[in-house]
């Protein structure tokens, strides 16, 4: 046996115990002449003392010792002298004084300071994912990782207690279209024929409902060829369900549960019930499909007053069907013209033309370089529908509903920002519900799925989808949204072959299309498709957000950088002929 304890083991009770640990060398000192060192592994850091006095051959080697060598030491615990406690270590109490030392391995100088901790990180990312196992060797992103083995530790009992089958689906399969773009695989025995990686196990979780398998769940790994963000991996992790004979109560009453007994048990917090708000409200309150509710600064439309003011920008955005909104940023009235400005730019980003901002003084008096447009009762009256009172400061932006909504959800999260109401220790979740069935694609001139084709409306608008009314059918859709963050969405299903026909139809798509693109999948429901649904869970977004980080970097072990590349091991990279030929490609890269 190379250890008896691990580095984060002992304590004052194991004083006089003889004890052998192994680890890295995390940091060495030497101090008139007694060598110290912390012995750090994956449990945590044990002090260890080579004393030339006690042993003065282990006190030589140890000179030698250098950061990360990896060596097992033999020795006797003692409590450390009152004063000289490390309250920071839970082995903080006692040292251990080395009898016997063994170098296991060298190392190189690291490239990284690896005790450093998070915040005094300055390596680059590129570094970082270049060395990325001695980046992993950091206290605080090993702690990510357990976290995570954790969660998916739990998620797998909760499901199984909750009668779900775990059925691992292909990852070599047909496209299945979510609205990004796939990783494709050549398939080398059927020469110009490629498999698609999934991005999600979507329509197999479907066939398996179709096949009775009544409820499924699965821990998938997805993949989707997008654009990078803080939030997006372009492989990522889901926690993927579906059950049977259920309606959308049935699924958001499912996962209330999954994060009361696994989310709120792993973080020790309390939820109360989760809110269920509707699309058309957090739109209009939130200027979000994933509202923040760590803080109240809810949005008001003012378009009715707006009407009517002698305030070109508004009255004319009202009269071409577009809306005003307001917000009251609550105690803001002092910020600066600099500040405004800034804010002014920080909502032009988002497409806003500009940013009326109202002071209200004391009194509830309105102030404004805008003033000579409006009377008094008008000033008021913008000022109740926000909620104004002495001390805030109100902003109001006008355009199109898509746009007001949008800057101002913004302008709201800029304001909350600034203010310091985005608590990371606060947990607020939400249900998203009651999604428009299609958008409008500008660029694509026709309607989309908003969710995916296989999303079901709402029953009572059924008829007025069959209809061909797109714009308003409402589909059964929900997101499970934690502090602003997206963790989760999914759906009820189509399960009438002649629906879901007649809505691939609606999106545009011409029965040879959908016989290319579905034909199996609609086939199958042609057999007996029970009423199902579902809803997938981004299992890194929901770690990295219950620890209050935006990134998901850090809860994933090998991440891709930016550039969806790997510099540890430099793929994506080019193969050999032989490999292209086998796989019957010839290459057209256009040079940089
Ligand atoms: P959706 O596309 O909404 O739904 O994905 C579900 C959840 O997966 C997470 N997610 C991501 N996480 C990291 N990187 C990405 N690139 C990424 N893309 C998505 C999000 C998101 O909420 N098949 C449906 C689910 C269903 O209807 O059952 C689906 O994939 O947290
Ligand atoms: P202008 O008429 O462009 O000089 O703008 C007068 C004021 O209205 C300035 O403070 C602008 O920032 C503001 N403003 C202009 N367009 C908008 C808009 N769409 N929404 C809100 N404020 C605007």
């Amino acid at each position: 046996m190379k250890r008896t304890h691990n580095c984060g083991e002992l304590r004052k009770g194991d004083t006089g115990k003889i004890v052998s640990l192994c680890g890295w060398v995390d940091r060495r000192r030497d101090l008139g002449g007694v060598i110290f060192v912390d012995l750090r592994d994956k449990y945590g850091k044990t002090q260890v003392v080579f004393d030339p006095a006690r042993n003065v051959d282990v006190h030589k080697i140890a000179d030698s010792l250098r950061n990360e060598f990896v060596i097992q030491v033999t020795g006797e615990v003692q409590s450390r002298p009152e004063g000289m406690q490390n309250e920071k270590l839970s082995t903080g109490d006692i040292d251990v004084k080395i009898d016997e030392l063994v170098i296991l391995n060298k190392s190189e100088n690291p490239p990284l300071a690896i005790n450093d901790p998070k915040e005094e990180c300055k390596e680059n990312d590129d570094l970082r994912l270049r060395y990325r196992y001695l980046d992993l060797r950091r206290p605080w992103i090993q702690k990510n990782l357990m976290l995570k083995s954790k969660l998916l530790g739990e998620t797998h009992a909760f499901f199984r207690r909750n009668g779900f089958e775990e059925i691992e689906t292909p990852v070599l399969c047909k496209s299945t279209p979510e609205g990004a773009r796939d990783y494709i695989v050549p398939s080398r025995v059927n020469p110009g024929k490629f498999y698609a990686l999934p991005q999600s196990p979507q329509q197999y979780k479907q066939l398996l409902m179709i096949a009775g398998m009544d409820r499924y769940y699965q821990i998938a790994k997805c993949f989707r060829d997008e654009d990078l963000r803080a939030d997006r991996q372009p492989e990522f992790t889901q926690i993927d369900l579906e059950m049977s004979f259920v309606e959308q109560n049935d699924v958001m009453a499912m996962l209330d549960n999954y994060v009361k007994e696994v989310l709120a048990k792993i973080w020790e917090f309390e939820v109360p019930e989760i809110p269920r708000i509707k699309y058309s409200e957090a739109m209009l309150r939130y200027g979000s499909d994933k509202p923040d509710l760590r803080f109240d600064l809810p949005i008001s439309d003012v378009s009715n007053i707006a009407a009517n003011v002698d305030f070109a920008v508004f009255k004319s955005t009202v009269a071409n069907k577009g809306v005003v909104r307001g917000i009251a940023a609550k105690g803001c009235v002092d910020f600066t013209r600099k500040q405004i400005d800034d804010l002014t730019s920080y909502v032009g980003r988002y497409g806003s033309k500009g940013l009326v901002w109202m002071r209200v003084k004391d009194g509830d008096e309105v102030e404004t370089q805008v003033a000579k447009f409006f009377t008094t009762e008008q000033l008021n009256a913008l000022r109740d529908a926000v909620g104004g009172k002495a001390g805030d400061m109100m902003f109001f932006i006008a355009g199109s509903e898509k746009v007001a909504a949008n800057a101002m959800g913004q302008l709201r999260l800029e304001i909350a920002r600034i203010k310091g109401l985005m608590n990371s220790d606060v947990r607020k979740f939400a249900w998203v519900t009651g999604f428009p069935m299609f958008e409008y694609s500008e660029t694509e001139k026709r309607f989309m799925s908003m969710h995916h084709p296989f999303t079901s409306p709402i029953p009572e608008h059924l008829d007025m989808m069959l209809g061909g009314n797109l714009s308003d059918c409402e589909a059964q859709a929900y997101d499970l949204v934690l502090n602003g963050v997206e963790i989760g969405g999914g759906s009820v299903r189509i399960h009438n072959p002649e629906v879901q026909e007649k809505v691939f139809r609606l999106l545009g798509l011409s029965e040879t299309q959908v016989k290319e693109k579905f034909g199996f999948f609609v086939d199958a429901f042609k057999f007996g498709a029970p009423p199902h649904g579902g809803l997938a869970l981004g299992l890194d977004r929901v770690v990295a957000t219950m620890e209050g980080q935006d990134s998901i970097r850090d809860f994933i072990a090998f991440p891709k950088n930016t550039s969806a590349s790997s510099p540890m091991d430099q793929c994506p990279s080019e193969v050999d002929t032989i490999q292209l030929l086998e796989t019957h490609i010839s290459l057209n890269v256009q040079q940089k």
